[in-house]
């Protein structure tokens, strides 16, 4: 690992690295939570960069900015165990030139007053300036293709966010979840300068923060009660003094009165004389992500690796048929015979399980009645019947009963041909996925060599899979359409991590902005 205390030193070590850059932005005094996420940088990319840097643009003149803890040795030491490739530690002056001590004297970027008035904004007058003008030099140096923020900043998330989309600043930027201590106390490097007392009625932030989130569960959805439910906690802690507790939408900050779709309920408390912030973010239901479009576009592998990013279920409905074709062959009935195979239908009870992994996405566990068939359903015999039974008008219209049944509780990702358009007509995202005919015929070239199968001529393959796309666009049940609100992505020029990139961005973008008012 490479500890680099210069930009040019910086700019020499990238320029002499190749493969996909991941950075993740700190001031120091790691903790868990910046562990987490360098691991998460780790996983998703060639090369993860860590800076280090305890950026005097963003204390007020009253802050912490001298008694901050700089511990570089021990953030090495623990970079090095997170397996980061190298710290960027520059000095201010370094790293803002000799003008750094007269801040009123450098170019800044300036974050919508709508995102950095409000929430910490009040408190902390021009902070979210020193924010954004840091990330933005950074990202500008480094040039990543993802960066990596704690959603306990959840305000500086947001502003990070657009910052990142309205000056189009290179890469996707990643939230990662609260990283707490066994308490619930969120970890932050100023919890060092809590003493004993103040240390433990700390935790009643998140206890409240908690209890706010069991009612939220059990229905409640005004600003009022669960602002009030906070409340009511931080005035049984005497060391713990409130500065806000607030509703807002979680993009756009804008203060909300009821949640109808997702809201962060945000609070900042001084604790003793240290200031302490942690949010919950309430979804009313887990999103759903519907993708659709021709064979071929790479719909599978993307839906996959997108729920796994987001920690949401791959609601594999090819599985599904598949896994019902084993019940049907496992019953020793005829898959030609509709009638018999019909009636097998309400005897078949098939439920998917996402499978968590710290190496990336797996697909589902899949289960019929009690017998776990995961990898049952991938032999021949099953794939040489799978497309007989699912073509069975009653078969579809059972299981995609079933789909819909997932939809219900949300957070699902599914892929198909009539997703958005008939399985989840309301899902929080539709996208069209798809590529040029010429562009899926050379992909199935390339996936049939890497298989040392036999490669057919390009116009052979261009022809099939032409034809292949009008039938399914033409069929009578589930016919491929691209739904009215489907986003269209195509994905000719993009390798697979571009495109998961780009969702997320979509995503970030698309599932929020229900709730702007
Ligand atoms: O969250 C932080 O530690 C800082 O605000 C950041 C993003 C590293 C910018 O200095």
């Amino acid at each position: 690992m490479r500890l680099l205390k210069t930009v040019e030193g910086l700019g020499c070590w990238l320029g002499s690295q190749s493969g996909s850059v991941g950075l993740v932005p700190t001031m120091g005094a790691l903790h868990e939570g910046h562990l987490s996420l360098i691991r998460q940088a780790r996983r998703d990319n060639d090369i993860v960069v860590v800076s280090i840097f305890v950026n005097p643009l963003q204390f007020g003149p009253n802050e912490d900015l001298e008694a901050y803890p700089r511990t570089l040795e021990v953030d090495a030491a623990l970079c090095e165990v997170a397996k980061a490739d190298c710290i960027f530690a520059p000095s201010p002056l370094d790293f803002y030139g000799s003008d750094f001590n007269q801040p009123n004297a450098l170019v800044k970027v300036i974050p919508p007053p709508t995102l950095a008035q409000p929430l910490c904004g009040q408190f902390r007058p021009g902070h979210f300036d020193g924010v954004a003008t840091v990330v933005t030099k950074l990202i500008s140096l480094v040039r990543p293709q993802r960066s990596y923020f704690g959603q306990k900043d959840g305000q500086q998330l947001a502003i990070i966010r657009q910052l990142v989309r309205d000056l189009n600043l290179p890469g996707a930027v990643i939230g990662c979840p609260i990283v707490r201590e066994a308490d619930g106390l969120a970890l932050s490097s100023r919890n060092r300068y809590l003493d004993g007392q103040e240390r433990q009625q700390a935790v009643i932030l998140y206890r409240g923060l908690r209890r706010a989130e069991q009612e939220f569960r059990a229905g409640v959805r005004s600003q009022h009660s669960l602002v009030r439910i906070v409340l009511q906690y931080l005035e049984t802690a005497p060391a713990v003094v409130p500065q806000y507790i607030e509703l807002v939408n979680p993009y756009t900050l804008a203060p909300l009165e009821k949640i109808e779709t997702v809201g962060m309920l945000a609070v900042a408390a001084l604790v003793g004389t240290t200031r302490l912030i942690d949010n919950v973010v309430l979804r009313a239901r887990r999103p759903i992500i519907a993708i659709d479009g021709p064979a071929g576009a790479g719909k599978s592998t993307v839906a996959r690796q997108l729920a796994h990013q987001l920690g949401l279920l791959y609601l594999d409905t090819g599985a599904m048929y598949r896994a019902f074709t084993w019940y049907v062959l496992s019953q020793g009935c005829d898959p030609e015979d509709e009638v018999a195979v019909a009636d097998l239908l309400p005897k078949c009870d098939i439920k998917l399980v996402a499978r968590a992994s710290d190496h990336g996405p797996q697909p589902p566990e899949v289960w019929v009645n009690d017998t776990s068939v995961t990898q049952a359903i991938r032999t021949a015999a099953v794939t040489a019947n799978v497309s007989t039974i699912a073509a069975q008008g009653s078969v579809r219209e059972a299981l995609v009963k079933q789909q819909m049944q997932y939809g219900l509780a949300g957070g699902v990702v599914a892929d198909g041909r009539d997703i958005g358009t008939h399985v989840f007509p309301d899902a929080e995202l539709k996208i069209f996925l798809t590529a040029s005919v010429e562009e899926r015929a050379r992909r199935r070239q390339r996936d049939l060599a890497s298989r040392s199968q036999p490669v057919p001529e390009l116009a052979a393959l261009t022809q099939t899979i032409s034809e292949r796309d009008y039938k399914d666009s033409t069929r009578e049940i589930s016919p491929l359409r691209q739904a009215d609100d489907a986003i269209e992505v195509v994905t000719d020029t993009l390798a697979i991590d571009s495109v998961i990139d780009k969702l997320l961005t979509l995503y970030e973008e698309n599932v929020v902005t229900e709730d702007k008012p």
